[in-house]
């Protein structure tokens, strides 16, 4: 079996960091582990083994059984319409102008389009431990949601309203055209466009059966999936990772990170010569005011929710090579392979 664990929450508080350093610890365990990541920054590109950002994975030079991937969402949703359509509807959708209307306003097709992709090496064989990055749109909830979406999206009333509740065949089409909304439609715009507006929705219908069966697959790899939402004591980013909850989402794990040491709260003899000394003492002050403040934060998130909790500490050099990111293993509280049954 195929341990997935899936790295969510808002931009900017550490996923991309946290992925890699599971990665790292994991495939130091033995277990040969793929990391799909998500925009990297360059040294950590770098630290990954990712010479090329492409989506097929790549192993580490420095770490055997280590392997990296890009988990990319750009040509989402030319991939979905060639997974799940034979390949001449499929050319056929991906230049209909109104497939790209549909995909720049569905925003969660590049979340569906990324989820399929991990599927796909969920579903390999290959893997021990698969580490997904995951796109954070909406605080990451999006990617846990567009499944779903997109199956009501293909499969929604409105479509099933215009192309009927099976498949038309070109007669079918035929009259679908005669449809009064339709016909409306092209009353308003124009004849054309009536005609790229049948094929469209007929074409995009094909795709249903392969949508449907797969998102269901999808949800399946949520539910069994090690889910750590990320999280800094920042107000927005608390927010964000309360909502995982407040829509029924259990992680097994909330990572605070950029944690300050609590040792950096114990008061300490003020300094007394030198000119440094005041602005000295009031900044030592200050950051132990801020180390009661984290703590204040991650009792009231306990307060609110059950997940068990870790702190990964705030580094003054950001991790981007392999020890690196072993350290924020190592110097985390509770950030383990035990805590996310690997
Ligand atoms: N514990 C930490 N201590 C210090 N810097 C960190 C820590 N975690 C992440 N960073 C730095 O913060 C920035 C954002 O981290 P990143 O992992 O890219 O976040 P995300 O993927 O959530 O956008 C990066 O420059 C990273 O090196
Ligand atoms: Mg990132």
């Amino acid at each position: 079996m195929t341990r997935a664990v899936l790295i969510t929450g808002g931009g900017g508080v550490g996923k991309t960091t946290i992925a890699a350093a599971v990665g790292v610890g994991a495939a130091r365990a033995g277990h040969r582990t793929l990391v799909l990541t998500v925009d990297p920054a360059r040294r950590l590109a770098t630290a990954l083994g990712l010479e090329t950002l492409g989506n097929h994975p790549e192993p580490n030079p420095q770490l055997d059984g280590l392997f990296a991937a890009m988990l990319d969402s750009a040509a989402s949703w030319d991939a979905i319409a060639y997974r799940h359509a034979p390949v001449e509807v499929a050319d056929r959708l991906v230049t209909n102008p109104l497939f790209e209307a549909v995909a720049s306003r569905f925003p969660s097709g590049q979340g569906y389009a990324a989820s399929e992709e991990m599927a796909v090496h969920l579903e390999s064989g290959e893997w021990d431990v698969v580490v997904v990055d995951t796109p954070p749109a909406s605080g990451g909830i999006d990617f846990f949601a567009a499944p779903s979406r997109m199956r009501e999206l293909v499969g929604g009333r409105l479509l099933r309203w215009l192309t009927g509740a099976r498949l038309p065949g070109r007669r079918g089409l035929f009259n679908l055209a005669g449809r009064p909304a339709l016909r409306l439609a092209d009353a308003l715009l124009g004849g054309p466009l009536l005609e790229q507006v049948a094929e469209f929705l007929f074409d995009l219908r094909t795709t249903y059966d392969g949508i449907t069966a797969k998102a269901a697959a999808i949800d399946r790899h949520f539910a069994t999936a090690a889910i750590v939402v990320v999280t800094t004591a920042d107000p927005g980013p608390l927010r964000e990772a309360l909502r995982f909850h407040e829509v029924g989402i259990e992680p097994e794990l909330v990572v605070f990170n950029r944690s300050l040491p609590d040792d950096w709260a114990a008061t300490v003899d003020p300094l007394e010569d030198g000119r440094a000394a005041a602005a000295l003492n009031e900044n030592l002050a200050r950051w132990a005011l801020e180390v009661g403040r984290q703590e204040d934060a991650r009792a009231d998130f306990s307060g609110q929710v059950g997940t068990p909790m870790a702190t990964v500490p705030w580094l003054a050099d950001a991790p981007v090579d392999l020890d690196g990111l072993q350290a924020v293993l190592d110097g985390s509280e509770g950030l383990s392979l035990d805590a996310l049954g690997v």
